[in-house]
């Protein structure tokens, strides 16, 4: 049983100074698996220090890649030294692999495993046990793996026999990067080319990365935002490599709203991924008036990175958002509810269904806890309307989910009265040291 937490935050502001956000969550869990089955060894630099990247470290490490930590935290960054066994090196982990709280390392790891000619089990927390696994497990079993799941293959515990894949045509019924980079990480091991078409395009970092690594990956755009890609099995070995990774931009977002929302805010926020997949909440608040400044662009390991200028606006417009641009900013849809809560009129968000199957129900958890706090909100299957308002102060429950907890820890510093996040702890899985950076840049 993990220690609940309970955090109190008051009303106040300014928001003010600098910050760099930990290293993207995305980025770190992919450079822990490649790195791992490349041919010897790769150094990542500023490797994510959180619990869901951890999951994906030890894992490799119960399925025989060496890693060391050669440099703790400090603010550049652990780095990590990762000894990787080759495409067909790993061996049969001795014991369950243990995911945790982490949808992205039961996932992709199930595309890695269903590559592999042995046996594994993966399970994770109470949060994972229920999310669903159906989404990789019948495009798996297409390619040939043999894999089993609870409840007639939908959820964890995931059983997989490895081995013997083919590659296959496979449209995907949602836009996800994870079942994206499953299928492309069981396509290195499949005989033949494996090509997945995405209604809209989603992040896409595994191809990056993979490219990198000399594998031969294309990408094609189709009508509509449809997105293909093409992966060829490597012949050879995958290089071994090194990165750094950037700042977190859905880490980042929590701050940008919280300078937006209090008067007088202006922060820099330093050393930030701008991949244009995953920056479509820019795109949503230059519609509700505010002018973000990027500042100091540049590439870092084939990753577009600059620093965020955001400064206190007044007020904000309501947006309507869907369709192809959710996945853009899937990951900040509950902050950006916090923003629609701040604006003057209603905001619209539609197509957004899959946040129903995160951390949380995050559809449901922003409307509970928005109208806690005084907001009228509509929910929807898909989406929710939400009527700017003035916010009170209230008792909100995180459900266990990091980026809920850290939406109203937001919302707080607008609200006139106290909140209470109960569950607070869940911050931890991508995001540590949140609290202690949010009391920095409010003294
Ligand atoms: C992620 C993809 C997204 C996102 C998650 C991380 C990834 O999930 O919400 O936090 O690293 O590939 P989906 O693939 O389910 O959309």
């Amino acid at each position: 049983m993990k220690m609940k937490m309970k955090v109190t935050v008051e009303p106040k502001g300014p928001l003010r100074g600098e910050l760099v956000p930990p290293a993207d969550k995305s980025i770190s869990h992919r450079a822990a698996i490649l790195a791992g089955i490349a041919d010897g060894k790769s150094i990542i630099r500023n490797y994510l220090e959180a619990a869901d990247t951890s999951s994906t470290l030890a894992a490799m490490i119960a399925l025989g890649a060496e890693a060391e930590i050669v440099k703790k935290g400090g603010s550049k960054g652990r780095t990590v030294v990762i000894r990787g066994r080759g495409l067909h090196g790993l061996k049969e982990p001795g014991a369950v692999l243990d995911c945790g709280n982490s949808g992205t390392t039961m996932r992709l790891l199930a595309g890695l495993l269903s590559g592999n000619p042995f046996y594994s089990v993966m399970a994770g927390d109470e949060s994972l046990s229920c999310r669903p696994m159906g989404r990789v497990i019948v495009p798996l079993k297409r390619m040939g793996a043999r894999i089993m799941a609870r409840q007639e293959d939908k959820y964890p515990p995931v059983s997989i026999r490895g081995g013997g894949l083919k590659g296959i045509s496979y449209e995907m019924p949602v836009a996800s990067a994870q079942v994206k980079s499953a299928l492309l990480l069981a396509g290195l091991y499949a005989e033949g080319k494996t090509v997945i078409t995405e209604p809209f395009a989603s992040r896409d970092h595994t191809e990056r990365m993979l490219s990198g690594l000399g594998a031969a990956v294309e990408t094609k755009r189709g009508a509509g935002g449809r997105n293909t890609i093409k992966l060829t099995p490597p012949e050879g070995p995958l290089k071994p490599f090194e990165l750094e990774v950037p700042g977190d931009f859905s880490s980042a977002a929590f701050f940008i709203i919280g300078a937006l929302i209090t008067g007088k805010s202006e922060l820099l926020i330093k050393n930030v991924g701008i991949n244009p997949r995953r920056t479509g909440l820019l795109s949503v608040l230059e519609r509700m008036g505010a002018g973000i400044g990027l500042e100091n662009k540049r590439e870092v390991s084939g990753e577009p990175v600059a620093d965020i200028h955001v400064k206190h606006h007044g007020a904000l417009s309501p947006f309507r958002l869907g369709g192809k641009e959710i996945p853009l900013l899937v990951d900040e849809v509950p902050v950006l509810c916090v923003a629609a809560a701040m604006a003057q009129g209603t905001s619209r968000i539609s197509g957004a269904g899959e946040l129903r199957v995160k951390e949380s129900d995050r559809i449901s958890a922003m409307a509970e806890g928005l109208r806690r706090m005084g907001i009228r909100v509509e929910e929807a299957k898909d989406g929710l309307s939400i009527e700017g308002g003035p916010m009170t102060g209230a008792g909100i429950e995180s459900m266990g989910d990091h980026r809920i907890a850290m939406a109203f820890s937001i919302a707080a510093l607008a609200a006139r009265g106290k909140t209470r996040i109960d569950g607070a702890e869940a911050v931890g899985i991508s995001y540590p040291g949140f609290f202690s950076t949010l009391r920095r840049l409010l003294r």
